[in-house]
């Protein structure tokens, strides 16, 4: 069987080696030539709307899925006219506009930073003095690891907010969201999967922390987890996934302030916080969301050995694979990616039973 995947990036690459030992071949498109699942699965280079492209993707596949927010809505409604593809193309469009996402999460009763969409300059001014300062604009689209975003302190700085509209709608006219500044006890993120019978499984929640914007370490569980974080994350993941009657494994980005859980922004696919699930779970994010788009059975979503794992992304610049080696129970993901400043080149997880232990050595792993 094989898996048409739209994107090729590591994400693709880890879905591609996950579905290798249940028997199932991976096919991606990707415009780039050097995009990195090619390593491991069968490249077809093209644009996302490159109709003859998708059709090759497509023939033979049994599911076309995708592993990148940002291709096109409408390759995915081609493809669906000609093949299955799962999550449905609606849950890729909620999820390439922030302020489609926070609106569905608010009509599911699920909490959300106060939020006020704008198009215009004097939309903009009209929503920073709504929402209130401090404050975050966002561009609606297209934004990732913290790019296309500008943090205002004072909804009185007229200049400022001008500046904020010129540098985010400069090449970007998919408009912009002003979120209210959550000053969150820390980042959590929820991943869920749903199979094509409706059956959902969750992973225990991991902790998140970012550095300029970008996802640095991962911890699950979420230390100091409790039933019921876990139980009411759970139940917000589950409406959206009933909601978008959604099949494969989405993700959600939660903010905990105060005891409460706010929901940042959604993923509608495998997600960097779910890494450590390829050593840490019974059943990996990758082999579950294959599981579910293939209309398979799901995996067990648990911690698996020690129950703790700790997973630090590797940016930049690659820490030699001779001292990554070295240290015992590190494993390396290294995405075969040529370095550039910010980019993300691999990962590594450490699993074990003592958190501090765990952290210790997921630290040296930074070299
Ligand atoms: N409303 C907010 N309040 C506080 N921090 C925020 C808010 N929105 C985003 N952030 C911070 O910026 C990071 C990136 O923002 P996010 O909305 O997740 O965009 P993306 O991950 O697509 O770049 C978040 O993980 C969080 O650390
Ligand atoms: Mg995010």
């Amino acid at each position: 069987m094989i898996t048409a995947v739209l994107g090729g990036g590591q994400l693709a690459r880890m879905l591609a080696l996950a579905g290798a030992p249940l028997g199932l071949r991976t096919r991606f498109l990707d415009p780039s030539p050097d995009a990195v699942a090619g390593h491991v699965a069968e490249r077809i280079t093209a644009h996302y709307d490159d109709e003859r492209a998708l059709q090759q993707l497509a023939e033979g596949a049994s599911v076309c899925t995708f592993e990148f927010e940002n291709v096109p809505v409408a390759a995915t409604e081609w493809l669906t006219a000609h093949a299955t593809v799962r999550p449905h193309p609606r849950a890729l469009a909620i999820g390439q506009d922030r302020w489609a996402e926070k609106t569905m999460f608010r009509r599911l009763g699920i909490g959300t930073a106060k939020t006020a969409p704008a198009a215009t300059v004097t939309e903009l001014h009209q929503a920073v003095h709504e929402v209130g300062a401090p404050c975050i604009v966002k561009t609606r689209r297209l934004g990732y690891d913290g790019r296309g975003q500008v943090r205002l302190r004072d909804p009185r700085d007229t200049a400022a907010i001008e500046r904020a509209f010129a540098e985010l709608t400069a090449g970007n006219d998919g408009g912009l969201v002003v979120e209210a500044l959550v000053p969150f006890d820390r980042e959590l993120s929820v991943l869920a999967v749903r199979s094509t019978t409706g059956e959902t499984a969750c992973y225990p929640l991991v902790q998140n922390e970012h550095e300029g914007g970008i996802l640095r370490r991962s911890r699950a569980p979420a230390p100091g987890l409790t039933d019921d974080v876990q139980r009411r994350a759970e139940r917000l993941a589950t409406a959206v996934l009933q909601e978008l009657d959604y099949v494969g494994v989405l993700a959600i980005e939660l903010f905990e302030v105060g005891g409460t859980l706010l929901a940042n922004e959604m993923a509608p696919r495998v997600h960097n916080s779910g890494h450590w699930t390829i050593e840490g779970a019974v059943c990996s994010q990758f082999e579950n969301h294959l599981r579910a788009v293939h209309g398979l059975p799901l995996g067990d979503p648990s911690m698996a050995g020690g129950g703790v794992a700790t997973m630090v992304n590797l940016i930049g610049a690659m820490p030699a694979r001779e001292h990554l080696l070295k240290l015992p129970g590190v494993h390396l993901h290294d995405y075969g990616k040529a370095a550039r400043p910010g980019r993300k080149l691999g990962h590594a997880t450490v699993v074990g039973s003592d958190r501090d232990e765990v952290d210790a050595l997921a630290a040296r792993a930074l070299g």
